[in-house]
């Protein structure tokens, strides 16, 4: 059992903290789950291997997607800010700085946004 997803000592971090990293762990499985099956699905010859790892990759994209529902509801800022991103038409990178900026008018100014940018 791997506990690199603390980067502070576990018995410091209170219960939701903790559930939240776990979380964020689990996304960044299914994320490499996801990339991992796209590799495979790209080398396979076998018809219905493909079809399989393709149904494989599906569900770890759903799991994805419950992961980062689970993480948004206890964030509602990013929510809001993928809300602008997410599901739209037109130019992705114009969407997030459009989201970033209604971010930051909502919080009054300069907001965590740009700090995180900056690391
Ligand atoms: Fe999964």
């Amino acid at each position: 059992m791997s506990f690199d997803q603390y980067h502070e000592p576990p018995d410091e971090l209170p219960q939701q903290t903790r559930t939240f990293a776990r979380m964020i762990m689990s996304l960044i499985e299914e994320a490499e789950a996801i990339g991992w099956y796209e590799q495979r699905m790209a080398v396979e010859k076998d018809r219905e291997a493909v079809a399989i790892m393709h149904n494989a990759q599906h569900e770890e994209m759903k799991h994805f997607g419950m992961d980062l529902e689970f993480l948004l509801r206890r964030k509602p800022k990013w929510r809001e800010t993928l809300q602008g991103i997410l599901f739209k038409q037109g130019n992705i990178v114009e969407h997030g700085d459009e989201a970033e900026e209604a971010s930051e008018k909502d919080s009054g100014g300069s907001s965590g946004g740009k700090q995180q940018k900056r690391r």
